[in-house]
């Protein structure tokens, strides 16, 4: 096949460490700089409502430092639009968002939001800010983000990740990754992957046909925990190329 998979850190939860303890440390800008260091090809973030890791200056101190793209994942609002549009990332996708949820839990309803998500678009329209949503493997989603002029998809993984975890059914939701990307590309979407990746899981997502770029936040923060931020993210890269192969 030998593709080139594009790899997406997440860096959410160096945010998260230092908020734990109000410090300055482990400073956001010294992992955005290794992460790029590292041969990620974009670095993301989510900017949630309740500020509980990344937040605005963060944000700004990110796009100051890194010459590789930021995406930025938020709640499809318009105060989360606007933010979006005073920072100017090179894209953004939109996540579905609940305070009580310890992370994004399921993919974004495009069926449902349709409405809401066509204004937003409205507003982005003359702005350079590319735009994907975040959904699950599902057709009916498909057929709405193309209706939207979405061009972007990316899959959530967290059913197949805890299905691999528990070693339970996950080919089932491999399947209907794999069958979505297929039907992805025939109505002309790009496809991107992410959440609850990790080394052991991430081959089989990584060599799907379609899959142009991955989104991996928790396990890569985990991992550096033990072997350093820029070797946890030069293995996930190979594992991920490997997998393209
Ligand atoms: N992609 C999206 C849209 C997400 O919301 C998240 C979690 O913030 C991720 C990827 C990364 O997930 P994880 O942290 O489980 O790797």
């Amino acid at each position: 096949m030998n593709k080139h998979v594009r790899l997406g850190v997440n860096i959410d939860h160096v945010a998260t460490l230092r908020n734990a303890r109000g410090e300055k440390y482990p400073e956001i800008i010294k992992a955005a700089k290794i992460v790029e260091n590292s041969g990620a090809d974009l670095i993301t973030v989510h900017v949630r409502e309740d500020r509980r890791h990344i937040n605005e200056n963060d944000l700004g101190d990110i796009l100051k430092v890194i010459q590789i793209p930021l995406n930025l994942e938020i709640a499809a609002n318009s105060e989360m639009v606007s933010i979006a549009m005073n920072y100017k990332p090179n894209s953004i996708c939109f996540v579905p968002e609940k305070r009580q949820e310890i992370t994004t839990e399921g993919g974004l309803d495009v069926v449902r939001n349709y409405d809401k998500l066509k204004s937003l678009l409205e507003t982005l329209k003359d702005t350079d800010i590319k735009v994907a949503v975040f959904i699950d493997p599902v057709k009916n989603q498909l057929i709405a983000t193309q209706k939207l002029g979405i061009n972007t998809v990316e899959f959530h993984t967290g059913s197949y990740a805890n299905a691999f975890a528990n070693q339970k059914n996950f080919e089932q939701e491999l399947i209907k990754i794999k069958e979505s990307t297929f039907f992805a590309k025939s109505l002309g979407l790009n496809c991107h992957a992410g959440h609850g990746l990790t080394y052991e899981n991430v081959s089989l997502i990584a060599s799907i046909e379609g899959i142009k770029e991955l989104n991996i936040g928790h396990f890569i923060i985990a991992d550096a925990v033990y072997i350093g931020l820029e070797n946890s993210i030069i293995k996930m890269r190979n594992i991920i190329s490997e997998a393209a192969k």
